[in-house]
């Protein structure tokens, strides 16, 4: 079985669009961990994402504070942990019980919270290969990312 997808974004439009059909495509909860070198698009996607999820007001990246919450017709949680120095701060922002929360949650520069990820997740790793050109694939382990490769397949 194929437990991969994998784009050619051409363009900020093309990888909110991706953004969008990701949205539309997870079931809740959804773990979603976004990788992917500084400007790559991790926060476009995930603002494209959290407006298709109905959320009306303004999506900011959360870098100083950490975490942001939006409620929508979902619960959604965006991470940005770039200014994460030890795990340890994890658990001071209380990251476990996010992880239970019933939630749409995305997670920029996961790296350091990899081993308090659960085993079912998302993982979408985004390759700058030019200015405005991505290669954006979708892994994972687990239920969740197997459903969601397997609907963004049959969706092409
Ligand atoms: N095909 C593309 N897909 C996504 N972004 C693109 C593309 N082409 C150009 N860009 C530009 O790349 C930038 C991506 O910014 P974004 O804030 O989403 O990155 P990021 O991965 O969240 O970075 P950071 O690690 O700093 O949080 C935007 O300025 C966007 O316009
Ligand atoms: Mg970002």
């Amino acid at each position: 079985m194929d437990k991969k997808y994998s784009i050619i974004s051409n363009s900020p439009a093309e990888t909110i669009a991706f953004g969008k059909k990701l949205a539309e495509l997870i079931n809740v909860p959804a773990l979603i961990l976004l990788n992917g070198d500084l400007g790559t698009g991790k926060t476009l996607i995930t603002k494209a994402a959290v407006s298709a999820l109905g959320y009306q007001g303004d999506v900011t990246s959360p870098t100083f504070n950490l975490v942001q919450e939006y409620q929508a017709q979902v619960e959604i949680i965006h991470m940005d942990l770039y200014r994460l120095d030890r795990s340890e701060e994890l658990l001071e922002i209380g990251f476990e019980d996010y992880l239970n929360r019933e939630a749409v949650i995305f997670i920029e520069w996961p790296e350091l919270a990899l081993s308090l990820i659960p085993a079912d997740f998302i993982f979408i790793n985004i390759e700058k290969l030019s200015d405005n050109q991505r290669e954006i694939t979708v892994r994972g382990e687990g239920k969740m990312s197997s459903l969601l490769i397997e609907r963004l397949n049959q969706e092409c």
